[in-house]
């Protein structure tokens, strides 16, 4: 890494959060979620399901999403702030057999700081224009 770099990437973040207009918090929930992005996107099937729509939703339950593990679409989970925030401290201990293969996080403001912004990301607008998601 350059020396440059951490500047690049303060501005980068101010940049981002005046365009939000939101708090430094949701800049970090942002940034936290590019450790999901090999996996995930917000409004499209990848190795991982699309997140759109996640909040109130069964678990195994995103639309096109072929491969779910049966530990998860049997689990009877519903995603909200509780569940996402057990699931994402360690997905397999709550879904034991999940192919989620991700250890999880530990940080417990990092966790909320993602789930925060997970909540606004994965409403209908912006970023989530999937058809026939709420
Ligand atoms: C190595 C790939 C990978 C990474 C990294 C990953 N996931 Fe996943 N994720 C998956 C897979 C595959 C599933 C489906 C698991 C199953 O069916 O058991 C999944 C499922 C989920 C689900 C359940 C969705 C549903 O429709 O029921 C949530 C929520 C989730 N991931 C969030 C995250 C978040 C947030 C991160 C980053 C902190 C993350 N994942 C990182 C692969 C990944």
């Amino acid at each position: 890494m350059t020396p440059r770099a951490p500047l690049a990437a303060t501005l980068l973040a101010v940049a981002a959060t005046a365009a939000i207009g939101d708090a430094p918090e949701h800049t970090r929930g942002q940034a936290i979620y590019d450790r999901c992005i090999a996996c995930h996107a917000i409004d499209r099937n990848r190795t991982g399901p699309l997140h759109c729509g996640l909040f109130g939703r069964k678990a195994g339950a995103a639309p096109g999403f072929a491969s779910y593990s049966d530990a998860l679409r049997n689990s009877g989970i519903v995603w909200n702030l509780q569940t996402l925030e057990r699931f994402l401290r360690d997905p397999a201990a709550m879904v034991p057999g999940t192919t989620m293969g991700y250890a999880g996080i530990a940080d417990a403001r990092e966790r909320t700081a993602l789930i925060a912004w997970l909540q606004d990301a994965t409403r209908a607008g912006a970023r989530c224009t999937v058809p026939g998601v709420p």
